[in-house]
């Protein structure tokens, strides 16, 4: 799907002037700035890969919590100032932030599901407006662009970890779930993989690029989308180098048993997009993970990505689709959703919006089988939609000055529904 393509576009619109907290700095292949703004904040290489905007004391990676726990607010302060980031990452990981009472997150685990959750990465996390809403509202993340194979794994065996680090370590730090993503997927794929054409050697890859990043966050993410976006819209499998090489879905036995081995506690999906209407694409998905599990591939979850169009006819009928995927896994999970409309809105497809964001979530919330809810961004100023879809955007449910929408409200209507 070409929308990925954007997501990792949206990164070099973080790079102009001086990073700000949290922002990467330097690293072999890094065009950006070198430079961090902010007081007392200074460009710190991690590892050949990656240099970061760190604060100089090593407090600031818990100090955003400061207002939530005292335990956030008082282990900084004994840490020496020469702390490095390393020993930051394991110190922030064994806090944690008691949930708050009034958010998204809160109002759906009261009606009994996992997380309502969103994607992030270390740019939008130094946002700070992005941040609050985050502490206040998710209970879970997914790196929206960090573990994709060409970020992570860029050459071969050589692995970039800092960005996925400081998405994993800002969750845990804060008391979030994860939802990892993406191993074997078509796109925002380093040409080094697209390249092989020996199934021996591709097989070898894709068991080296699982385990290694599953061990490094191993007890640490709840699900991982092992397969990402498997089949063409028409319900054919898609060509991509996995499928071509190895000429039928085994790709995935490999991927997914790997995947086992590497972390036995991770929930293993498989997930994609355009599962929101009825016809081959879901009927073959929902035949594919039947058919990988009667042979022993350990899949438990599905992920629909569920990017939607406001007023779109499938809409009022989303449970529907959720019956069918839970007829292939009894943990569904919305992975990416979002309901775009014209960038500038008119006063009834606000209302539409509105009614379409209720009715997604009220048809979660009425299946025990659809466990949580991601949605793809915070605000429409962060959102992938405009810059795929010319013309379109308003899809989340905070607007571009980080106000609170109606989607909002729709939404909650629609946990309590
Ligand atoms: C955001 O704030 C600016 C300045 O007040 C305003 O001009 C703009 O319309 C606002 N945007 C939205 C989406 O409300």
């Amino acid at each position: 799907m070409k929308t990925y393509v954007a997501l990792a576009l949206a990164a070099p619109a973080l790079v102009a002037g001086q990073q700000s907290l949290w922002g990467q700095c330097g690293g072999i292949g890094w065009t950006g700035a070198t430079s961090c703004s902010g007081s007392g904040i200074v460009c710190s290489t991690l590892n050949p890969y990656y240099a970061q905007c760190l604060s100089g004391t090593a407090q600031t990676t818990t100090s955003t919590t400061t207002t939530r726990t005292t335990t956030a607010a008082t282990t900084p302060a004994t840490t020496p100032a020469t702390t490095t980031q390393t020993t930051t990452l394991r110190t922030s990981t064994t806090t944690s932030v008691a949930p708050t009472g009034t958010g998204l997150d809160a109002l759906i685990k009261a009606k009994g599901k996992k997380y309502v959750g969103f994607c992030a990465d270390p740019g939008t996390l130094s946002n700070s407006q992005n941040a609050a809403i985050l502490q206040t509202e998710s209970g879970q993340l997914t790196p929206e662009n960090s573990m994709k194979w060409d970020a992570i794994e860029p050459s071969q065996n050589s692995f970039n970890w800092g960005n996925a680090d400081t998405l994993v370590n800002w969750a845990q730090t804060n008391g979030k779930i994860i939802r990892g993503h993406t191993f074997v997927w078509h796109s925002q794929l380093p040409s080094w993989v697209s390249a092989i054409s020996n199934k021996a050697t591709l097989t070898s890859v894709i068991q080296n690029h699982v385990t290694t990043v599953m061990t490094r966050y191993k007890g640490k993410i709840y699900a991982w989308d092992v397969a990402n976006e498997v089949f063409n819209d028409d319900g054919t499998r898609r060509t991509s180098v996995f499928s071509t090489v190895f000429g039928d879905w085994t790709f995935l036995d490999v991927a997914f048993n790997a995947a086992r081995a590497a972390d036995p506690a991770a929930k293993l999906c498989l997930n994609d997009y355009n599962l929101d209407y009825s016809g081959s694409k879901l009927t073959n998905f929902v035949q594919l993970v039947k058919d990988l599990k009667a042979r022993g591939v350990p899949v438990d979850c599905v992920g629909t990505q569920s990017h939607l169009v406001v007023g779109n006819g499938a809409i009022p009928s989303f449970g529907t689709t959720l019956d069918s995927l839970a007829t292939a896994s009894s943990d569904v999970q919305i992975t990416e959703l979002d309901i775009r409309t014209s960038s500038s809105p008119s006063s009834s497809q606000i209302s539409q919006q509105n009614t379409d964001y209720t009715n997604v979530v009220s048809a979660c919330m009425k299946r025990s089988t659809c466990t949580g809810i991601t949605v793809w961004g915070v605000s429409d100023k962060d959102s992938w939609i405009p810059s795929v879809f010319s013309g379109q955007g308003y899809a989340l449910l905070w607007d571009s000055n980080f106000s609170k929408k109606g989607a909002y409200n729709a939404f909650v209507a629609g946990i309590n529904s």
